[in-house]
């Protein structure tokens, strides 16, 4: 089990879980073979941080607690992608920590979709770009799940998957957590950040964007440059959704939800389809935007 959540944590999942059933159902029918990759995927449980079930009872909220958070466990995404009234045909699941992806396959083991699982322990940059050029497109279709902690995602990741033309890609991205907060107020940025950076968004375009720098003057009136810092969590997610836009021919939702514990802004839960067919990119922004909302 792992414990980080929170309610952002299960809002996310239902939003994930609403859409990889309205997903498998509309294709269904269509003679395609259908593949969930989660590439972050967990221990398949996820144990809600006593601290917010704490908080929330020392505030006299409990009952604001959903039945399952007071127990503090729920299903993680790896178990909820198992529960769509329509299977996938393969199910990918992609973990670094080896004790992680252990125990999920430990509990997986047994369930009447386990034949279809597929687990493996490693990088999910590597084993989406692995995957990715391994698959043959034109008769597959997938989603793919990015559900990292920090900036593990690198551009080239995302890039790869937008260019099969056959993914729709959910995406939480640490708008805060790994870019906001890697700007101090005065628009500085540590070198070791500006890499991470370089990484997330695959080049250093985003100084210009999130930095503004300044011409002042100073005591002697010596002209000087100053960083202003431009950057909010807000302006970040909607550098990424429309450069996301520059590569996913199928579009990318401009509905997003701000997740963070307490109710603050740490990640964007993110979607983009590449499929560029009008009727498939359509119904995927539809059913994106109905499970944002
Ligand atoms: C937020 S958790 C994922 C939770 C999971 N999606 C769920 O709902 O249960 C992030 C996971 O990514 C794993 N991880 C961290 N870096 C990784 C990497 N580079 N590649 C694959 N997994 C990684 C962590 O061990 C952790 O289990």
């Amino acid at each position: 089990m792992q414990s980080f959540g929170g309610d952002h944590t299960k809002r996310k999942l239902e939003a994930l879980e609403r859409y990889l059933d309205a997903f498998t159902t509309a294709l269904s029918k269509q003679p395609l073979k259908l593949h969930y990759f989660d590439a972050f995927a967990g221990t398949g449980t996820v144990e809600i941080s006593k601290s917010v079930v704490d908080a929330k009872r020392k505030a006299g909220q409990s009952s604001l607690i959903p039945e399952d958070d007071a127990n503090a466990v729920i299903q993680g995404s790896a178990t909820r992608a198992l529960q769509t009234r329509h299977p996938f045909d393969r199910y990918n699941f992609v973990e670094l920590d080896p004790r992680k992806i252990g125990a999920l396959k430990d509990l997986l083991c047994g369930h009447e979709r386990y034949d279809r699982c597929q687990f493996s322990q490693q990088d999910a940059n590597a084993a989406l770009l692995k995957w990715v050029g391994e698959t043959e497109w034109s008769a597959n279709r997938g989603i793919v799940f990015l559900d990292p902690m920090g900036g593990q995602v690198h551009w080239d990741t995302v890039d790869a998957i937008a260019r099969t033309e056959a993914i729709d890609l959910w995406y939480l991205f640490p708008a805060f957590l790994c870019v906001d907060r890697q700007i101090s107020r005065k628009g500085i940025v540590h070198p070791t950040a500006v890499q991470s950076l370089n990484r997330i968004f695959g080049g250093e375009h985003w100084r210009d964007q999130l930095i503004q720098r300044e011409e002042r003057r100073d005591l002697f009136d010596n002209p000087i440059q100053v960083n202003k810092k431009l950057s909010t969590p807000v302006k970040v997610t909607e550098i990424m959704i429309s450069q996301m836009k520059s590569i996913f021919k199928g579009g990318v939702s401009d509905r997003w939800l701000p997740l963070g514990r307490g109710g603050s802004h740490w990640y964007s839960l993110l979607f983009a389809c590449s499929n560029p067919s009008p009727k498939a990119s359509k119904l995927a922004l539809k059913l994106a935007r109905e499970v944002l909302k």
